[in-house]
């Protein structure tokens, strides 16, 4: 199978998403701010109907779009970190203007910092933040994942590099490639966990405790 005609053919079955969530979305991509895809929009969409979450952690804000599009389609309360300097800015004003501003806490600096530091459960986390450092993320992102909780992480195939042998891609990936093959490991084989992986977008997994 083509799956990059196949992710042009699902995105076309996407839905709008609203004048001021489009416009967001329009803006970011031609700013070249790197934002969720329309297919891992959708499967977030439907992990939170399914889940109903009320409260949801996001490693990795940007311009708070999908932070933005998580508060229009739910009534959980948000908390996501970003430690670029320019996307807090925009991403700030976005949460002003957006309407949601209250029902999403922004926290700004070196996620790995910040996370150490939170306690409490959430009943989701979605990680989108630097891929060679899932790795890291993951200890604290399990600790402070409710029991019956969801971690979602996007672009866990790198671009298909993920299939290749550690040689088959260019030096300046490797440390990456190897990073995130051990992370996909260490969420499939820990015997407290059940997780699967979607080839969709740029690739999700889906983690949850074993009950
Ligand atoms: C793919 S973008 C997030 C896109 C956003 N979730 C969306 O779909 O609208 C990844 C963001 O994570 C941020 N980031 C990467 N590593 C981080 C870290 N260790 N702590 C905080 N933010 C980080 C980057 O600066 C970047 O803005």
């Amino acid at each position: 199978m083509d799956y990059e005609r196949l992710e042009v053919f699902l995105s076309t079955l996407a839905e709008d998403n609203g004048e001021y969530i489009e416009g967001l979305r329009e803006k970011a991509l031609s700013d070249d701010v790197p934002i969720i895809r329309r297919t891992s929009e959708r499967l977030i969409k439907f992990i939170i109907n399914t889940y109903q979450p009320k409260s949801i952690l996001e490693i990795g804000t940007a311009v708070g779009y999908s932070a933005i599009f998580m508060a229009s389609i739910s009534n959980a309360h948000i908390t996501t970190i970003e430690k670029y300097p320019p996307r807090i800015t925009e991403a700030k004003k976005n949460f002003e203007e957006c309407g949601y501003g209250e029902r999403i806490t922004f926290l700004t600096g070196d996620a790995i910092e910040i996370l150490k530091e939170l306690d409490g459960s959430y009943d989701m986390i979605f990680m989108d933040a630097a891929k060679g450092q899932y790795q890291v993320f993951l200890e604290d992102s399990l600790r402070l994942l409710d029991k019956n909780g969801i971690l979602v992480c996007d672009n866990v195939l790198q671009e298909g590099d993920i299939l290749e042998s550690r040689y088959g891609i260019i030096r300046r990936n490797r440390s990456i490639h190897s990073r995130m093959r051990d992370f996909l490991y260490d969420i499939t084989h820990d015997e407290k966990l059940v997780s699967t992986i979607i080839p969709l977008g740029d690739g999700m997994s889906l983690t949850t405790y074993k009950k």
